[in-house]
């Protein structure tokens, strides 16, 4: 099975209007003069969406915001609700990162919440998953991702999963530690990934959603673990904040 490998930036609580606009129209630039296989996303802070959609107007650049609230509206003080990002328009949505689940307490029901929300408004979910050190060396590892991806998944439209959902396997001791996980670790998760999606839904749904890595992509690890028959894209946090860095990891495809 043929699937589109996506890369996408997760800026984090990074930049100002100022540093994301050039950041994003440098990497427009850049990407305008290759031909880029990847589907490109760039996941900045909610308050520069939509400057960074003006400055990467005319490029094959999509906007991905970092969460969503799961209503549509109402009080609750801080929040953006997917129907709120649809209306940009913005098209994907990173939910259920590790950050949000350990900084804001996110259990996989709220986040089978947020991702019924974003289906519901027609954006693309990137629906991240991942086990702790203490998990890996323990043998849980597929207990938890197994739990993650059925408790996230709960209720769900099989056949509308390939074309709204994308899985990104992120290792939470790989996130921003430099400690990659290996290109022989990754596959094997992944594959157990795309084996319990087949359970949830059927081979053929399971054979068509994207699966990414993230933890640590750099250019000099990219192209080996992107080159794994699961691995379908990455999910890059601090590498995304420079052209220098993210261009090669596309490139690397
Ligand atoms: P990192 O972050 O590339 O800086 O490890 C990845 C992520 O958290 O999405």
């Amino acid at each position: 099975m043929k699937r589109r490998p996506i890369i996408a930036g997760n800026w984090k609580m990074n930049t100002t209007l100022n540093s994301a606009t050039t950041l994003v129209n440098e990497l427009a630039q850049a990407i305008n003069k290759k031909h880029v296989q990847a589907e490109i996303v760039i996941c900045p802070p909610f308050p520069f969406l939509l400057p960074c959609q003006t400055a990467s107007a005319n490029s094959v650049i999509k906007l991905g915001a970092q969460d969503i609230h799961f209503e549509k509206n109402g009080a609750y003080t801080g929040d953006i609700s997917a129907e709120m990002l649809a209306s940009i328009p913005c098209q994907y949505v990173i939910i259920g990162h590790s950050e949000r689940r350990k900084y804001h307490h996110e259990t996989n029901a709220i986040i089978n919440k947020k991702i019924k929300a974003a289906l519901g408004s027609r954006i693309q979910i990137i629906f991240c998953i991942g086990e702790s050190n203490t998990e890996r060396e323990t043998g849980e590892t597929f207990n938890v991702l197994s739990t993650q991806l059925i408790e996230g998944l709960k209720g769900l439209e099989s056949q509308v999963l390939p074309t709204t959902l994308s899985i990104a396997y992120e290792p939470i001791w790989a996130i921003g530690t430099g400690k990659v996980a290996t290109p022989t670790q990754a596959q094997e998760t992944h594959e157990f990934i795309r084996t319990t999606l087949s359970n949830i839904t059927s081979t053929e749904v399971a054979d068509k959603i994207r699966i990414l890595y993230g933890g640590s992509v750099k250019p000099d690890n990219a192209k080996e673990l992107l080159s794994q028959p699961d691995i379908d894209g990455a999910l890059v946090g601090g590498a995304s904040l420079s052209v220098a860095q993210l261009l090669p990891i596309i490139e690397s495809i």
